[in-house]
């Protein structure tokens, strides 16, 4: 194993370029660790994102050797073997500086989709109980974990053809509530994702199920979201 990094970082905005560092090579070290030596140790202007660092918060996710990639939990040995690391700011979104890219219409599109949880009851109410072994529920369990990370939407092929497809995050959210018997959104959930920007969008690349690092299906749930869709069509609510 070299004892150097050889690491490229994108500096600047949308017409930035790529400027090199070295960084020491370390036992067990994260590409977060790498960007944050850079930005400690050798430029303090760097900008980049991220708070747990421990793959719970969302915010550290950056392109990494070409791929979207949680940071903090990828290891520059399972990336890096030739001691060469690119770093950029994630694809299909503004950058705002260097490795910051400007999340806004990422969850823009989540209440676009109605990803809001919406219930019926009040704190005078009983809490309502869902059995855990209801198909429902186990749905909605499968696709619950999301981090929004915005991994799978920076590798989204049909967000990058048309920047108005509400893409894989905003309808696993949908997705997680249309399964959720407590939620009393649905009718106007399932409208706001029948559109061509919507569900009908979904190409099946499989593109965000391959990078999700929560390994969550956002392509199962949309094909669930198309049956929800066409049901909901034959039955004359949308
Ligand atoms: S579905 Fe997976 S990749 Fe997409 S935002 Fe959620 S955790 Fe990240
Ligand atoms: S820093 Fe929170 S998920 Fe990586």
């Amino acid at each position: 194993m070299s004892a150097v990094l050889k690491v490229r970082v994108w500096r600047g905005g949308a017409d930035g370029a790529f400027r090199e560092y070295e960084v020491p090579r370390r036992e067990s070290q994260t590409v977060l660790d790498v960007v944050t030596h850079i930005q400690r140790t050798l430029d303090p202007t760097l900008a980049y994102r991220y708070a747990c660092r421990v793959g719970m918060c969302g915010s550290c996710a950056m392109t990494v050797n070409g791929a979207p990639r949680w940071t903090c939990r990828t290891h520059v040995d399972k990336v890096a073997g030739d001691g060469r690391l690119t770093v950029g700011p994630l694809r299909n979104l503004p950058v705002i500086r260097d490795l910051v890219a400007d999340m806004r219409e990422f969850f823009d599109k989540w209440a676009h989709a109605r990803g809001q949880f919406r219930g019926a009851r009040t704190r005078a109410d009983d809490v309502e109980r869902v059995s855990p072994q209801s198909a429902a529920r186990r749905r909605a369990d499968a696709a619950i974990e999301c981090i929004g990370c915005g991994v799978c939407y920076a590798a989204c092929d049909v967000v990058a053809a048309n920047p108005d497809y509400l893409g894989p995050a905003a309808l696993n959210r949908a997705w997680t509530l249309v399964n959720d018997a407590r939620d009393t959104g649905n009718d106007e959930r399932l409208r706001a994702v029948a559109g061509d920007g919507a569900s009908l969008a979904c190409h099946t690349h499989m593109s965000c199920t391959e990078r999700c690092p929560k390994a969550l299906s956002p392509t199962a749930g949309i094909a669930g979201l198309k049956r929800a869709v066409a049901r909901a069509a034959l039955r004359g609510k949308l």
